[in-house]
């Protein structure tokens, strides 16, 4: 993900997400952490289209999933599955041992990919986001690389 970037990724930020996180966020994520997006090639006359991101941070041996999100016109064509196979491969050639990331209590696209990642539930955080009723439990899963 570079600078210029940024426009397109809030976009499908926005889009993918009922609360999505703020542009400035977003910037400091792109200059704190490994980030990457998935761009479609350009085709004919279709200009080249970024249709998802993911954001993870390293500290010592230990991984975390910050952010990762496909554009909803192009989910369900294993983008995300990409996004996360970087990423982690990414956390593995920095030799962590362990990839922790949050996830909303219903949201059963994203458990369902990271259980195939090996990805299991450690913990829960109580009301931990905002949700249209009020707040929501995030899960804490962890994978071993
Ligand atoms: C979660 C998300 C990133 C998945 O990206 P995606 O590109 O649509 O997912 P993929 O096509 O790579 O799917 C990978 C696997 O995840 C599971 N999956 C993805 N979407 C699913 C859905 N809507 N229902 C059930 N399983 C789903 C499937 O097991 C799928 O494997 P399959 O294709 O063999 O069935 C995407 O749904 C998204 O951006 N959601 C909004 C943002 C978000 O919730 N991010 C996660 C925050 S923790």
């Amino acid at each position: 993900m570079q600078k210029s970037d940024l426009d397109a990724v809030m976009i499908n930020e926005r889009l993918a997400y009922d609360f999505p996180c703020s542009a400035s966020i977003m910037a400091n994520n792109q200059k704190r952490y490994y980030c990457i997006v998935f761009e479609a090639p350009a085709e004919g006359s279709q200009p080249a289209e970024i249709l998802g991101h993911a954001i993870l941070s390293t500290v010592a041996d230990e991984a975390s999933v910050i952010n990762i999100a496909v554009s909803p016109k192009a989910q369900r064509q294993r983008i995300g599955y990409q996004l996360m196979e970087d990423i982690l491969a990414y956390a593995g050639s920095k030799n962590c041992v362990e990839v922790f990331l949050e996830v909303r209590e219903s949201n059963r696209p994203a458990f369902t990919m990271y259980h195939q990642f090996g990805f299991n539930e450690v913990g829960v955080r109580r009301n931990y986001y905002p949700s249209k009723q009020g707040s929501e439990d995030a899960i804490l899963l962890a994978c071993y690389l």
